[in-house]
């Protein structure tokens, strides 16, 4: 996810423009850009650079840019290390036009195929660039508008633009397909930007662009149409919300944010990964042969990430038939690993900077072993010193409690799993689309578990004064027990315990009175009769229940007061529904109890240190 901001008025644009652009820091921060126009010269200038917003702040204090109109852009990478030169703005070959881009060109490797066959240099690894290729092919003919909507047939995937041209020096055209895009209405003056956060400095009067729609800005007009042609007339909203407000798009806190980001984060890999009923891993088929020759699976990770490789582990033995071991790095770097040229070591880190985690790696290199990361952050060192990387593209999360994060490693451990299952011929034709139909179904259904969330908040509210929870699990919910234990324990601050539901009588039954919480996960499944015995001990130790299962399993409904239901679902994915019940419980008692929930005590959102 990235922020694009673009200005055209009476001001000079830059400093407008950074401003807008710290607004959407929360957006992505890798890498940043600027480009304006100097309009009576008709020149377009760029700085453009890797790291934060400010060092760009740094850059344009020792080189200013001067003009009325521009485009900025604050980058969370999806293709292209972080760098100056994949940092957008992207330029046309006689850097006459410059874009900024939110989104994802899926097809972009063919286009960039043929621009280059045409006589285009491409300086950049960005799916972006050939947009801007794109449109300087069809702009020696056409308006700027006209080029960028015959360009915009080329392209697949999704994308929100800023366009600016030198030789078009009153225009700043804005697209929108699939991404947000917002236009800000001024006096003599307008914007457009990627949210509302970086607009409410200038207007509180917005107007909020549809998919297919166009909008040419001048100093004075607005002039929106769809992709075809056809006039928008569309009034602005006032906008009520403050700054800070808005950068959480009116959550009262990211954690709750990035929860309600988890259906598009989960149907966007299901976008991207499935085609024509097959799982696709591009980046993996140079690799191919030597992924099929592995004999076993190490995961290893750390808190979090490190439950999504539990989850793995049912879904990588149940699909694909190989052996897998799951280890915390922080013990697997300490112990004698028995990894080597045979093992494909899977590591598991959000943010990619995990201290542990990577000396996990470097450790499985040591021995020999192939690396798989699964990450969310493009350019991290673990995508560096790994053999092949799987992207979680879920957008930079900010919530020192990951939510968004998780269910997305577990959708690619689901989607690899069943990748390797085809690859290893474990896994039919037939059951492959049995699986994938379900997989389909989910970003539907977790939709549908949000739309309840005030009756996990009330649950939640009266379980807060509990002084202790336990979490219990069973199978490929177990490691939801602990993922559920975590969530709570990191924000309210309550001792809480993850438990396989089977070891109850083997110790944790000694805690169960009147005075514990116990959450007991028990959806639909083959061994729900264990999980009902379970919660048939804790009642007759007057245990204070809180039962998640699927919806129309009346015995186990039956069996408490306080009762989550999830939608029906193939139950080696019923984790990534049950997740959300478990962080929404966590936040609302969270919230209950007056904790900061977005920065709890004593945590970090990157343990770079040991
Ligand atoms: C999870 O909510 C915590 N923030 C923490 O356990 C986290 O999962 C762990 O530090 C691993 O981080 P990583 O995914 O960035 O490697």
């Amino acid at each position: 996810m990235c922020g694009i901001i673009g200005y055209i008025g009476e001001r000079q644009a830059s400093t407008i423009l950074l401003n807008g652009l710290k607004r959407l820091e929360y957006r992505g921060y890798d890498s940043s850009g600027m480009a304006t126009i100097l309009e009576r010269k008709k020149r377009l200038s760029i700085r453009k650079l890797p790291g934060k917003i400010r060092t760009l702040e740094k850059l344009l204090n020792k080189k200013p840019l001067t003009g009325t109109l521009g485009i900025a852009h604050t980058r969370w990478a999806t293709h292209g290390e972080p760098n100056k030169l994949n940092a957008h703005p992207h330029l046309d070959c006689k850097a006459e036009i410059a874009i900024v881009h939110n989104g994802i060109i899926e097809n972009y490797a063919e286009l960039k195929d043929e621009l280059i066959k045409e006589g285009h240099k491409f300086r950049s690894q960005t799916d972006t660039e050939v947009i801007v290729h794109l449109i300087e092919k069809y702009h020696t003919n056409l308006s700027l508008k006209e080029a960028t909507r015959k360009a915009l047939t080329k392209l697949k995937g999704s994308f929100a633009l800023g366009i600016v041209s030198c030789r078009e020096p009153d225009k700043l055209i804005g697209v929108r397909w699939g991404s947000p895009l917002v236009v800000g209405v001024g006096k003599n003056e307008n914007l457009l930007a990627s949210d509302i956060p970086a607009l409410l400095d200038v207007t509180k009067e917005m107007i909020f662009l549809e998919d297919e729609e166009i909008a040419v800005l001048t100093q004075n007009n607005i002039d929106i149409t769809t992709f075809s042609g056809i006039p928008v007339k569309r009034k602005p909203l006032h906008i009520t919300w403050d700054v800070s407000q808005a950068e959480r798009q009116g959550f009262s806190h990211f954690m709750l944010k990035e929860i309600h980001e988890q259906p598009p984060v989960l149907e966007g890999l299901l976008r991207q990964k499935i085609k024509d009923g097959e799982v696709i891993f591009a980046e993996l088929e140079p690799k191919r042969e030597e992924i099929l020759a592995k004999k076993s699976l190490c995961i290893v990770a750390c808190g979090t990430a490190y439950h999504a490789g539990l989850v793995g582990k049912y879904l990588l033995e149940e699909l694909a038939g190989l052996p897998v071991a799951v280890d915390l790095s922080s013990e697997f770097r300490y112990r004698n690993p028995l990894v080597d040229k045979d093992t494909l070591v899977i590591a598991i880190s959000q943010s990619g900077e995990t201290a542990d985690t990577l000396a996990a790696v470097r450790e499985a290199k040591n021995k020999g072993a192939f690396i798989l990361a699964i990450c969310n952050v493009l350019g991290s060192s673990l995508t560096r010193e790994s053999d092949v990387v799987l992207y979680t593209y879920a957008g930079p999360e900010i919530s020192v409690a990951s939510t968004k994060a998780y269910t997305a490693q577990i959708m690619v451990l689901c989607l690899f799993a069943l990748y390797l299952g085809r690859l290893r011929s474990v896994l039919c034709v037939e059951a492959q689309q049995k699986y994938l139909n379900a997989l389909k179904k989910i970003p539907q259904l977790a939709e549908k578990i949000l739309k309840e969330k005030d009756q996990i908040r009330r649950i939640a509210q009266r379980h807060a004064h509990f002084g202790s929870f336990l979490y219990l699990g069973r199978n490929i919910n177990y490691p939801s027990a602990l993922e559920g234990a975590l969530k709570l324990k990191e924000i309210s601050y309550i001792p809480a315990e993850g438990y396989a539901a089977g070891e109850m009588k083997h110790g944790p039954i000694a805690l169960i009175d009147e005075y514990r919480a116990v959450v007991c996960i028990a959806p639909q499944s083959r061994i729900r009769q264990k999980m009902i015995s379970n919660i048939q001990e804790i009642k007759a130790r007057r245990g204070k229940i809180i039962i998640i299962t699927t919806e129309g399993e009346e015995e186990v409904r039956g069996q408490a007061k306080e009762i989550i239901c999830i939608p029906s679902v193939e139950e080696l994915f019923s984790p990534l529904l049950i997740a959300l019940p478990l962080q929404l419980l966590a936040y609302y008692v969270a919230i209950k109890r007056g904790c900061n929930v977005d920065q709890p005590r004593n945590l970090a959102k990157s343990v770079t240190v040991e």
